[in-house]
């Protein structure tokens, strides 16, 4: 449970890739990122990340300004970043035993998640074993499974059938009602938006820039999959945001 601020946030390769963006997320709220491809929102997660340093802004958890790589956030990356020579469960556990966890008990810890994110049998299989999306579910049971309360998803789902897509949807749905995860989520897909987020933000094409943001105001426990059928005005206006 963290609140996390960017305010003002700009940045640029050779061209300016991210233009004044400004958003917050109260403590447990769930965020979501819309915007065409290339237009920073990559760059923007890695920004928040630590991973990239921007040239105006700052970033805040809990009203702390950070200063590169924090322990408060768990990033999923959008190229999944699972280390090669590592077995699937040492990947998964990874955080945990960065967090001085001895391997044994940090394996007992994610070992039960694996039957759900339908990955059981490959613990000790190597990443270059699995399938694209089997190794999405890993990576992504690897950031759920850090402690840290924000969590940076960079469309997590993205490699996914939309069956398996809609169970991890689910997943992550109850993961933040039970935890109070703090999250931001970037997508493409506005269905995922709607269905998972308490906000929007839409960014413009680059450089990226907050263009339009709608709030949420069904509670995530009253959302299913009929609701998010019948909620045409909400999506049509972030269909008329992505337009622009
Ligand atoms: N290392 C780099 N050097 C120069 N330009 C880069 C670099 N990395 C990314 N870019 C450019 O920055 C822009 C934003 O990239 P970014 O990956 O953040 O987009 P994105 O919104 O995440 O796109 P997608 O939806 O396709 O994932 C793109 O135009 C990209 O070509
Ligand atoms: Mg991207």
């Amino acid at each position: 449970m963290a609140k996390l601020e960017v305010p003002n946030i700009s940045f640029s390769y050779d061209t300016k890739i991210l233009d004044r963006i400004n958003f917050s997320a109260a403590s447990g709220e769930f965020i979501s990122i819309l915007g065409p491809s290339g237009c920073g929102k990559s760059t923007l997660l890695n920004i928040i990340a630590g991973l990239l340093q921007c040239d105006k802004g700052e970033i805040y958890v809990e009203g702390e300004r950070l200063m590169g790589i924090s322990p408060l956030l768990a990033y999923m990356p959008q190229d999944d970043l699972l280390l090669p020579w590592r077995t699937i469960i040492d990947n998964v556990s990874l955080p945990l035993q960065l967090k001085k966890i001895g391997r044994a008990e940090a394996h007992e810890r994610v070992k039960g998640h694996f039957g759900e994110f339908g990955i059981d049998g490959y613990e000790y299989k190597y990443p270059r074993q699995l399938s694209g999306g089997m190794r999405q579910r890993a990576a992504f049971l690897r950031t759920v499974m850090s402690t840290a309360k924000v969590l940076l998803l960079d469309e997590p789902f993205a490699a996914l059938d939309a069956m398996t897509r809609s169970k991890m949807q689910d997943w992550l749905a109850e993961l933040r009602l039970k935890l109070g995860h703090t999250i931001v989520l970037v997508t493409h897909d506005i269905d995922e938006a709607v269905y998972l987020s308490d906000r929007i933000y839409v960014l413009s094409d680059r450089p990226g820039h907050v263009i339009f943001d709608v709030k949420i105001d069904t509670p995530p426990d009253e959302r299913n999959w009929e609701w998010l059928l019948g909620s045409t005005t909400i999506k049509e206006s972030i269909h008329r945001a992505l337009e622009h």
